[in-house]
């Protein structure tokens, strides 16, 4: 709608986990190193957790691209289903087709394609987003899982990702089997308040801002409203240009940002 008032190529504050957007932050940076470390090193299960909106889902997608291409990678974004379902989800995601089989069949197919694929040199790695939403059954199925092993190494690599509760919900003293076997504990932080310019200037400047600015003075009050939370920070933003446009600005200064807090709050 204000695309042509800015100059834009397209909407800067999208909402979506888009990984073409993807701005190398402190933390985003250092988690995705450790990721990737993680899966070369063949670590088995690794946990990566971060508060709602700070960019998993993002960073899982821009992973998958880092990830060596002669990998092979499932990646679940919803998983909402029962525990024999998940697996045949996996199954699929990792291109293996079977008809109307058992669990075991399943897991038998899995397992000789982890073989295979580690035969190849290669490896496999598994990313569960959403993982705070697992059921005690589906976390006991991805723990059987984790022990397809060879004796020098572990087949597959599993990512949970997920909201804190995930880490909360490790902590039950039925799931410690699966706790233990974590070798790997990333995090994300939201950004601090001098990333929060560099942010909203990279996303400005990749879809080609010709003819729009935000004043020095709203970074302070963007960091206050989001908390460094790049959701929120979009959020914000977005209807900071709507509501820009709408006053016929190419400036966007600290009136119309506190002008669009209230609105939001
Ligand atoms: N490093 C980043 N670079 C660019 N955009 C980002 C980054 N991190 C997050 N975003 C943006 O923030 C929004 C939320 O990101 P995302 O959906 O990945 O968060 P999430 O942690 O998966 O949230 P939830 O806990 O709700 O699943 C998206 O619009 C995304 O584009
Ligand atoms: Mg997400």
């Amino acid at each position: 709608m204000y695309l042509e008032h800015y100059g834009l190529k397209e909407a800067p504050f999208n909402i979506t986990a888009d990984g073409s957007l993807f701005f190398q932050s402190k933390h985003h940076k250092e988690a995705l190193a450790t990721l990737l470390y993680g899966i070369k090193e063949r670590k088995g299960i690794i946990s990566f957790t971060g508060e709602v909106g700070t960019g998993k889902t993002t960073l899982c997608k821009v992973l998958l691209k880092e990830i060596p291409k002669e990998f092979k990678t499932s990646l679940i974004l919803n998983p909402y289903f029962s525990s024999s379902q998940l697996l045949r989800a996996i199954v699929e995601d990792f291109g293996i087709h079977l008809k109307r089989v058992s669990r075991l069949d399943m897991v038998y197919a899995l397992n000789k394609f982890l073989i295979e694929t580690a035969e190849n040199n290669s490896n496999a790695v598994l990313i569960i987003d959403e993982s705070q939403d697992l059921t005690a059954k589906q976390l006991e199925q991805i723990r059987l899982l984790s022990n397809l092993e060879t004796e020098k190494h572990k087949l597959l690599q599993i990512i949970l990702v997920g909201q804190p509760e995930l880490k909360q919900k490790l902590e039950f003293e039925s799931l410690r089997q699966i706790k233990q076997r974590i070798s790997v504990n990333v995090n994300i932080a939201p950004l601090d308040v001098d990333e929060i310019k560099d942010y909203i200037k990279f996303r400005l400047d990749l879809v080609g801002a010709l003819n729009l600015n935000f004043a020095e003075e709203t970074f302070n009050p963007i960091y206050e409203f989001s908390k460094g939370i790049p959701r929120l920070i979009n959020v914000l933003c977005d209807r900071a240009l709507l509501a820009g446009f709408a006053k016929n600005k190419h400036i966007i200064d600290k009136e119309l940002i506190h002008l669009c807090i209230q609105d939001l709050q």
